[in-house]
């Protein structure tokens, strides 16, 4: 959208040309998902272990300026939209000062958070002052018990509150994502579409993937986004498909017909999407990862902390896409569950 103008309206420090990011399937990288911690005042089942986490110390996370310093050479090799997750982002002490430095580096047009939104409340007004244009809420069901079930902690009300707050400080079009598991989330299918519809959320559910901690997941425990649409048809009403704006986007949108919201389905299991993948990712360590399920890592914080040169990470950012793989093979019997679990990459 526009980008060209932009890019001439930033003239005067206009953008240094380095190389695009397109790996052997011509797929071109203009979006990183940068994690600024991982840990989590929550713990859901899907991403992390119940008790005893081991969290990275301190000195092992990435600075706001080492990351800062990443964005600049990245988005000179065309990386223009950003996505902060963690862990959890909010309990990174002062995340709103990083979405500021971010927000000013040339090329880079959008950022957006996703948050558990346990902190919202507290953190949404800073946010948006300081540049972030839009937000996730992860909110898996519509009542507290189910979802201290998949948490393993209370938080429910504060999110509701986090939306709330959200929504006054003016964030228009807060996504809802909704990891859907069978035997746990199929009675908030219906409830959760109920509760977006009413209060102007956009509702997306994900398939459950092979990222949590304990290596527990397995096929049976996935509900197939085309289940879950059938089941809204029938019990609230008739969706068409909206038409596809950006083919790297992982979500396959549909809207109500009778005008009451939109809702996504995020379906990497029963219909993998990496064929338009456009995403690069950082680790709260400074692991640079070509995909969720990457089983191999490149070391930008080694790099960066051994003074290397812009023309070094450069390089060690193109080694990473250039190997990049078709797809995540999940389905396939040679899939490799990646060594670490969701609150290790980042979502
Ligand atoms: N499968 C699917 N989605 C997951 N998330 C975390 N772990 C998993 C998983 N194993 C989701 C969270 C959050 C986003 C970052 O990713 O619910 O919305
Ligand atoms: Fe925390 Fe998000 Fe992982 Fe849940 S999914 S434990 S909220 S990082």
């Amino acid at each position: 959208m526009g980008s060209l103008v932009t890019n001439s309206a930033a003239a005067p420090h206009s953008i240094p040309h380095r190389e695009p990011l397109v790996d052997r399937f011509g797929r071109l990288h203009t979006n990183l998902r940068i994690s600024v911690t991982d840990r989590c005042n929550i713990r859901c089942f899907y991403c992390m272990p119940a008790e005893n986490v081991q969290f990275k110390p301190r000195h092992e996370i990435l600075t706001f300026e080492e990351i800062t310093r990443f964005v600049r050479v990245v988005a000179q090799m065309g990386i223009n939209k950003l996505r902060l997750t963690g862990g959890e982002p909010l309990v990174r002490q002062n995340i709103d000062e990083l979405v500021r430095a971010l927000a000013k580096v040339p090329g880079i047009d959008d950022i957006a958070l996703t948050t558990n939104g346990i902190l919202l409340a507290e953190q949404a007004q800073a946010l948006r002052a300081a540049g972030l244009k839009r937000l996730n809420v992860s909110l898996d069901a519509l009542d507290a018990e189910t979802f201290r079930k998949i948490a393993r902690r209370d938080g429910f009300e504060r999110i509701l509150e986090g939306l709330r707050v959200a929504q006054q400080v003016g964030f228009e079009r807060i996504k809802l994502n909704a990891v859907a598991i069978r035997g746990i989330t199929e009675a908030q299918i219906v409830p959760l579409a109920g509760f977006a519809r009413q209060n102007g959320f956009e509702l997306r559910f994900i398939e459950f993937m092979p990222l949590d901690a304990d290596g527990a997941w397995d096929n049976s425990q996935v509900i197939p986004g085309e289940e879950i649409r059938r089941v809204l048809e029938t019990e609230i009403g008739p969706l068409a498909p909206l038409p596809v704006v950006d083919a790297s986007q992982p979500a396959t949108d549909f809207r109500f017909i009778d005008g009451g919201g939109t809702i996504g389905f995020i379906n990497p299991v029963t219909q993998p999407f990496c064929g338009d993948c456009n995403r690069l990712r950082l680790t709260a360590e400074g692991q640079v990862r070509n995909c969720l399920f990457s089983t191999e890592e490149w070391d930008a914080r080694a790099l960066l902390r051994r003074g290397g040169q812009d023309e070094e990470l450069a390089e060690l950012v193109r080694d990473c896409i250039r190997v990049k793989k078709a797809g995540h093979g999940i389905n396939s019997d040679e899939f490799l569950k990646p060594q670490r679990a969701m609150y290790q990459i980042g979502g």
